[in-house]
């Protein structure tokens, strides 16, 4: 079975038709969006940012004072990343890191933020279907959130087997994950749930629990 990183550099070009973003992914997507509800001016870290399907409601959400920061180790996502951010004219918005977000160096990424907006930390973290992909994910997480101001906002949109009547697409879902090279056991938003300010855990299911949405400040 091809590892995680040939899979999605080999399928960048694909991806954003195969992944089942309309009829499945893109509603977890839009959920955790909603939840994260990042603010104008905000800069915000999208870790495993791939073909970088997030940008369009980040880059929106944080105007041309904010900056998107898409992370992905994938030269081939992030060259359609790019492509996409060329066309749609966010150049003034959007900045693209190529790295393992196991190996994310914190001095790189306050540079960029210092270089770019003029400040050392970023205001949120966004990881749609990543983090179940990276083997190392506590490290990732970890890294990720060294980046992060105090009391900034954090995402996570991931899978989980789908319940109740949906259960009957169990099956499938886990093809997708599967081939996805996902982990679906791996409930990684649970990581954003145990590190949250007391009080502040917002979660939200989509497709008969399948997807998992959770959004929360960080201490
Ligand atoms: C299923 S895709 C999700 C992409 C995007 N977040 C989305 O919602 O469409 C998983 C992404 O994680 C990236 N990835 C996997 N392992 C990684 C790692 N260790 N460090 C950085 N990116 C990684 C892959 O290259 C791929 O772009």
């Amino acid at each position: 079975m091809a590892t995680p990183l040939r899979r999605y550099s080999a399928g960048a070009r694909w991806y954003d038709v195969l992944s089942g973003e309309r009829w499945v992914y893109g509603a977890g997507r839009a959920a955790g969006i909603e939840l994260l509800a990042p603010a104008r001016g905000d800069i915000v870290v999208d870790l495993g940012c791939g073909t970088g399907l997030n940008f369009p409601a980040l880059a929106a959400a944080v105007g041309r004072e904010g900056l998107v920061v898409g992370v992905d180790r994938s030269a081939e996502m992030l060259a359609m990343a790019r492509r996409r951010v060329a066309d749609r004219g966010w150049g003034d918005r959007v900045r693209i890191i190529q790295s393992d977000a196991v190996e994310l160096d914190e001095a790189r990424v306050r540079a960029v933020l210092r270089a770019e907006r003029d400040r050392d930390l970023a205001d949120g973290l966004f990881a749609t279907y990543a983090l179940s992909v990276i083997d190392r994910r506590e490290v990732a997480w970890e890294r990720a959130k060294s980046v992060l101001r105090p009391g900034a906002r954090a995402g996570v949109v991931d899978m989980q087997p789908p319940r109740g009547r949906w259960r009957v697409l169990s099956p499938l879902a886990r093809v997708a994950c599967a081939t996805g090279g996902a982990d679906i056991g791996s409930r990684p938003w649970r990581m954003l749930e145990r590190d949250a300010a007391p009080g502040t855990v917002q979660r939200v299911e989509r497709k008969g629990g399948h997807l998992v949405a959770v959004a929360a400040q960080l201490p």
